[in-house]
């Protein structure tokens, strides 16, 4: 028999998560490889036309995982459901309830108000001569776009990301660890004031996402009072740090490709498909997971029941089977079918609302900053800590 590749695959250590991408080459290289974590198994799955197999196949793959270790804190979300922990028919019936709201063409209403958002955004940076993409653009601008559209007030949008960025950091505890009393304090901040919000808008509804979804819970027997809250935590988080994170890895892959950034500045039509490949060549959610329900094949290899099945969305975009010359960054790749959105079902309900985000900001930064590049140019950009989310801390450049 051949030799196996080694595989490295370790998202607790920071080199790791600081660049993966020289390790899914050995992923990319064979079938799936099933690792043994001890408690229990890990499948890698990396490969494009795999990541697509199991991501079909959600009869064999569920979504719902078993369930969290007596250690991790959950308070009132304790046996809630949501929209990305469940299968059919409870996910499809969740769906429902938003996918009116996630349209393009509802999304494309918010096109003004994004403008704005980002036009004050660049006013302000002119003004004061700095700028740094992370900081004022990216965990600002998505975070206040899903914040009004579930209805809360701007001056909370801050509150709003501090509560998400530690919750996101509590996934990178070690399994087996306790919650830390800081995250346990944030989920604890985050349920209460959802809960006194879903009380004033079940007294007062308004045009906003947590009308809708308390009118569901009121109306129908979906949601349970736990639901609603994940529902709304989850729109919250899921909308803002991963948009956040296009933006910031997406400016550094067109930075540190000039001939690239000179070509998108020549041909602005080229912003749609300079987005996408932004999306395959640094993804902001490197993987996800899957659960099998019963021993199931994939490629060749056989993922047993109760393994964890991670899908390497980030590898997939990089499989040379799919992509020629995957390692470039080429804003004119057509076709370009990553999988940075997912596939199947669970595909993301907020991708017409990311594209536009993303669309708004790098269109206006060019617009406005014509000459934009790194303040420091021995820049080495610092990596937030989790491997799933993949983002940068802080990206300053020269705007004159
Ligand atoms: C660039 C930005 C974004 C990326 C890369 C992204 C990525 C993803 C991925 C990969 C999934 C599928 C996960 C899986 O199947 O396991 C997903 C699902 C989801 N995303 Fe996004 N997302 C982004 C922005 C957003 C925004 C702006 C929202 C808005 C509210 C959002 C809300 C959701 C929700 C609710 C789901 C669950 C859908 C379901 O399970 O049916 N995402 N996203």
């Amino acid at each position: 028999m051949a030799e196996e590749t080694p595989i490295y695959f370790n998202p607790w250590d920071p080199a790791f998560r600081d660049n993966p991408y020289p390790h899914y080459g050995a992923l990319l290289a064979g079938p799936p490889r099933v690792v043994d974590a001890g408690a229990f198994k890990i499948a890698l799955v990396a490969r494009y036309a795999d990541v697509i197999c199991v991501m079909h196949d959600h009869e064999h793959f569920s979504n719902m995982g078993p369930p969290p270790p007596p250690e991790a804190y959950q308070g009132r979300l304790a046996g809630s459901r949501n929209l990305l922990g469940t299968d059919p028919p409870v996910h499809s019936q969740l769906r429902r309830l938003v996918s009116r709201d996630f349209t393009p063409r509802r999304i494309r209403e918010l096109e003004p108000r994004i403008r704005e958002i980002a036009t004050g955004i660049f006013d302000g940076a002119e003004r004061i001569g700095e700028f740094d993409v992370v900081k004022d653009l990216a965990n600002v601008l998505p975070v206040t776009v899903i914040a009004e559209m579930l209805g809360v007030p701007v001056e909370l949008s801050a509150t709003f990301k501090e509560w998400s960025d530690k919750l996101i950091d509590a996934g990178n505890n070690l399994p087996g660890t306790p919650t830390p009393p800081d995250v346990i304090k944030t989920l604890d901040a985050l349920t209460d004031y959802f809960e006194s919000e879903i009380e004033r808008r079940r007294k007062n509804p308004g045009p906003d996402l947590v009308s809708a979804l308390v009118q569901a819970h009121d109306t129908g027997d979906v949601l349970s009072s736990a639901d609603l809250l994940n529902f709304v935590s989850l729109l919250l988080i899921a909308g803002n740090e991963t948009t956040t994170n296009l933006i910031g890895n997406g400016t550094l892959a067109l930075i540190r490709n000039p001939d690239q950034l000179a070509l998108l500045h020549s041909n602005r039509a080229l912003l749609g498909s300079a987005i996408e490949e932004m999306l395959r060549y640094d993804g902001p959610v490197q993987s996800t997971a899957r659960f099998p329900k019963q021993a199931a094949n994939v490629g060749g290899t056989e993922i047993p029941a109760g393994a964890i099945a991670f899908v390497v969305l980030a590898a997939a975009n990089r499989d040379p089977a799919k992509f020629p010359a995957p390692e470039k960054f080429d804003i004119t790749r057509e076709p370009n079918e990553h999988v940075a959105f997912g596939e199947g079902i669970h595909f993301c309900i907020g991708a017409p609302l990311a594209r536009l985000e993303a669309s708004v900001a790098f269109g206006a930064m060019l617009d406005r900053f014509p000459n934009l590049r790194f303040k420091d140019p021995e820049l080495k950009p610092k990596y937030k800590g989790s491997y799933i989310l993949r983002g940068i801390e802080s990206l300053p450049m020269a705007i004159d």
